[in-house]
């Protein structure tokens, strides 16, 4: 299977990489990258390298690449499968939407890391198109979505909790320790593990895209305007200190209720009883409620290396049974 990547940045590169590595074993090759300025059709290992040393945005400079970005550009590459690895705009989802929507129909599958087009293309299509796949849109390093989609198919979801933003996770792990927001915050961008610029993650921007590919992924045609915004994480800065003493912690969740087909986001406070009380540094988490008993689950929310091997295993995902996976909303 022949991959291209659009956006050629972080997770782009770091998925590349990971291809050259270890794509072979699974079929899969790196075929062409496309970034914000040009493109490049890979003929040769030594051109990936060229391009993984190549500056943001220079891969019109490399000796097999060419100026030209943008959905067009797609049809000269000679690719089976789109990773999306755009960073697009909440609200109207380009530049990912375009190339999502074009690679679909022209019957390729597209992988995605990149929230805003997945909600959107979930919302127009009514759920998951054949030939989308998402996980890493979600507790990137978790599979909360192939659970959700495979794992639960037939089973009654009937609600998802989930603390599905690691950088709010951060700083409120700070925060609850007495640790000022602005130091909080400036300590997450040191360690990478925040934008330099945070606001969109802390006012639940991101979250909010979260609940909604959650719901929309349970049956739920709720697009992340509908998610209703209950609080920020600037609302803790206050009150946080001195909760651990008192036994609670506090979490930035999304909680999705499917019968209801309601997502809401906001700040819930956890006793010691709670799954949710103890979730250290950026971690993510996700509690499931069924008919007849509650999974959770636990693990990385972001970072590179584990996007990327998460990209990676939906590639290999999208090769079994024609790329048409037995996906079906859970609540079925
Ligand atoms: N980082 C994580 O841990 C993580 C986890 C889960 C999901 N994600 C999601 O993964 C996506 C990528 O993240 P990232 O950290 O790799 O972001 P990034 O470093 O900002 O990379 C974004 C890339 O998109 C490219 N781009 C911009 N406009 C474009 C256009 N019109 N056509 C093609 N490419 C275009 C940029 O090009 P230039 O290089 O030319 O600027 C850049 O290469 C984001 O949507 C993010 O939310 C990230």
């Amino acid at each position: 299977m022949r991959v291209a990547v659009a956006g050629f940045g972080g997770v782009g590169r770091r998925l590349a990489r990971l291809l050259l590595e270890r794509g072979g074993s699974h079929g899969l090759s790196l075929a062409a990258a496309i970034d914000s300025r040009g493109h490049a059709v890979f003929d040769s290992r030594g051109c990936v390298e060229e391009a993984l040393s190549a500056p943001r945005g220079g891969l019109a400079g490399v000796s097999c690449g060419a100026p030209g970005s943008g959905p067009g550009v797609l049809r000269g590459l000679g690719y089976d499968a789109l990773v999306l690895t755009t960073a697009s705009s909440p609200g109207t989802g380009e530049p990912g939407l375009g190339y999502a929507r074009a690679a679909l129909e022209d019957g390729k599958v597209v992988v995605a890391a990149d929230k805003p087009p997945v909600a959107l293309l979930l919302l127009e299509h009514g759920g998951p198109p054949p030939g989308l796949f998402y996980k890493a849109t979600v507790m990137a390093g978790t599979p909360l979505i192939d659970l959700l989609r495979v794992g639960l198919a037939g089973r009654r979801v009937l609600r998802v909790v989930g603390v599905l933003n690691g950088t709010s996770n951060y700083i409120l792990n700070l925060l609850m320790e007495g640790v000022p927001l602005e130091e909080a915050v400036e300590a997450a961008v040191r360690l990478g593990i925040a934008e330099p610029d945070p606001s969109a993650d802390l006012r639940g921007v991101d979250l909010a895209l979260k609940a909604s590919i959650v719901a929309q992924t349970l049956g739920c045609p709720v697009g992340p305007g509908d998610v209703v915004v209950g609080g920020t994480v600037y609302d803790a800065a206050g009150w946080a200190p001195g909760l651990r003493g008192a036994g609670a912690a506090l979490r930035y969740t999304a909680r999705v209720d499917v019968a209801g087909c309601r997502a809401e986001i906001g700040l819930t406070l956890h006793g010691a009883g709670s799954r949710l009380y103890s979730l250290p540094g950026s971690l993510n988490a996700a509690v499931i409620g069924l008919e007849d008993s509650t999974i959770y689950l636990e693990g990385p929310g972001a970072g590179l290396g584990v996007t990327a091997a998460t990209l990676l295993s939906d590639l290999v995902l999208s090769r079994r049974a024609g790329g048409k996976p037995p996906y079906f909303p859970a609540g079925l």
